[in-house]
């Protein structure tokens, strides 16, 4: 099949404009948007365009919720780099007025397992996600559903590989978690709308094979391929070579 349609490919210095635009694009159209949304490096661009484009546009994420991806087993509450702590620096506390509800996985309070079990009662409960936002991990993980992930995969909690666990390094903590928990590839593939982002050179390798390669559970992005509403916007660092052939 041909991926050509759904690829959108930026200028570097336009792709975070360009994603913000279409979350803004999201919420006018239904402001009690259900958005799944994930945290490291790729999206920081995005999300600090994002209040901006609400404002100039008018366009408010007070009725929104939004759903935490993935999470790390292990650090304490309020860590750097949790990602429930990077999103909401990152947006959530950026937002005036915030989003009318922030599921999080709870490491603080209950098991992994648990935390799971309630992160999939509590999007039930608002009805299901609207839109899952992915980024691309390096070794072509979504969420933490890294190789070997199957397509039905539940929200659980996950042994992460040496290249997420050397990924986490880099959001500052070291030595970086063993395990963590994530929305399961079944979750984001029941979901209507999927944008998976990726940019700059170092994911050229990956995004290729995602985009190019035979789809296989070893690289898990590539799961997304054939979803109808599957959407995927990269800059061209990451994409030189343009759209897929
Ligand atoms: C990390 C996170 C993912 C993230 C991905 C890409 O390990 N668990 O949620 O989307 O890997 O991260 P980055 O955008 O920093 O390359």
């Amino acid at each position: 099949m041909t991926l050509a349609r759904l690829v959108d490919i930026l200028p570097a210095s336009a792709w975070a404009d360009h994603v913000a635009g279409l979350l803004a694009d999201r919420l006018a159209a239904r402001p009690n948007l259900v958005v799944c949304l994930p945290t490291g490096s790729t999206p920081r661009p995005v999300y600090e365009a994002l209040p901006g484009i609400l404002q100039a546009r008018s366009v408010s994420a007070a009725a929104a919720t939004v759903v935490l991806l993935d999470e790390y087993v292990g650090l304490a509450a309020g860590h750097r780099a949790r990602c429930d702590s990077m999103l909401r620096r990152g947006l959530l506390d950026r937002l005036d007025p915030s989003v009318a509800r922030f599921i999080p996985f709870d490491m603080d309070d209950m098991s992994p397992q648990e935390a799971c079990t309630q992160v999939d009662a509590a999007v039930s409960a608002a009805g299901g996600l609207d839109l899952v936002v992915l980024g691309l991990g390096r070794n072509g993980h979504i969420g933490m559903n890294e190789p070997g992930s199957a397509p039905d995969a539940p929200t659980r909690p996950v042994e992460l590989t040496p290249s997420t666990r050397a990924a986490a390094i880099g959001y500052g903590v070291d030595p970086p978690p063993t395990h963590g928990v994530t929305l399961g590839v079944a979750g984001i593939v029941s979901t209507r709308e999927i944008w998976l982002l990726a940019t700059g050179a170092a994911k050229t390798g990956i995004l290729a094979r995602v985009l190019d390669g035979p789809v296989t559970t070893n690289v898990p992005a590539t799961l997304l391929r054939g979803h109808p509403g599957l959407r995927v916007m990269v800059d061209d660092a990451a994409r030189p070579n343009g759209p897929v052939r």
